[in-house]
């Protein structure tokens, strides 16, 4: 007997699967942290040269740099707009966020090149203890100023507060909740709290590619006073990510 063929209405419906797209998909900023020793080589620092200079972490999210260089005697703050937040409600959103980009980096693992670590796991560990690091500070530090509640492109401190400005992992990456202008304000806001330099890594998006309204951005900075370089760095994680921009209060 022909099998009976199933009226329309009655076919299951096709299963659609999100076909993932080729770049890391970033809906939203993650609050997604490293440790010092990863901050030490996307930023290129001399971290025996830090001792005693003020340091600001700007966008730090769970980063242990805080933690770890002011154990180092580095007089480093950081600054997240989720700051102000209870620890096991942060602790609670590191175990989210960690385990959706985690997910995404193995799914999408030719995206990265790893060049810190031996495999992704092994990042996965690093990362997550730098949480936890974070996460223990934070909650006996929160109340000492250690940890600042604020987002760009405002922030709560006087004008050259820091000897130097880091910003990793929050520019340039998300251009779909950031426009220009906002990278342009948040561009002189980091250089107005900096006596010295600011360092942006990396200066791509996460399909990889140079972020393109840099050119403008330098040149609209020039103009604003601001000196800009593209460094190197000796770090990719992400494919592509291996320069930093540098930005300074030009000479008169
Ligand atoms: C991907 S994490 C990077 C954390 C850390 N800088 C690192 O590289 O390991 C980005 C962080 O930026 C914070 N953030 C989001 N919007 C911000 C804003 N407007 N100003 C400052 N930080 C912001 C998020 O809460 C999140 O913790």
């Amino acid at each position: 007997m022909p099998a009976l063929a199933l009226a329309p209405a009655l076919r299951p419906a096709p299963r659609i699967v999100p076909r993932p797209g080729p770049g890391l998909e970033l809906p939203a900023v993650s609050f997604f942290g490293r440790s010092l020793a990863e901050y030490a080589q996307c930023f290129a620092l001399d971290l025996a040269a830090l001792k005693g200079r003020d340091v600001l972490d700007v966008g730090a999210g769970p980063s242990s740099f805080t933690v770890e260089a002011c154990a180092r005697k580095i007089d480093a703050v950081a600054i997240d707009p989720l700051y102000g937040e209870g620890a096991e409600a942060l602790a609670a959103r590191v175990e989210t966020d960690y385990t959706r980009m985690f997910g995404q980096m193995r799914a999408k693992r030719r995206l990265f090149r790893l060049n810190s670590f031996s495999s992704l796991a092994a990042a996965e560990i690093d990362r997550r203890a730098a949480a936890q690091r974070f996460i223990a500070d934070y909650e006996a530090r929160f109340y000492h100023g250690r940890y600042v509640g604020g987002a760009l492109p405002r922030l709560p401190f006087f004008d050259g507060t820091f000897d130097l400005v880091l910003c990793a992992h929050l520019l340039f990456l998300h251009a779909a909740q950031f426009d220009f202008d906002w990278h342009l304000a948040a561009g002189r806001e980091l250089v107005r709290v900096s006596a010295g330099e600011v360092r942006i890594h990396p200066i791509c998006g996460p399909d990889g590619k140079p972020y393109p309204g840099l050119v403008r951005l330098r040149r609209e900075l020039r103009d604003a006073g601001i000196a800009s370089e593209v460094r190197a760095v000796d770090y990719e994680f992400f494919a592509g990510a291996n320069t930093m921009l540098v930005l300074r209060r030009a000479a008169p």
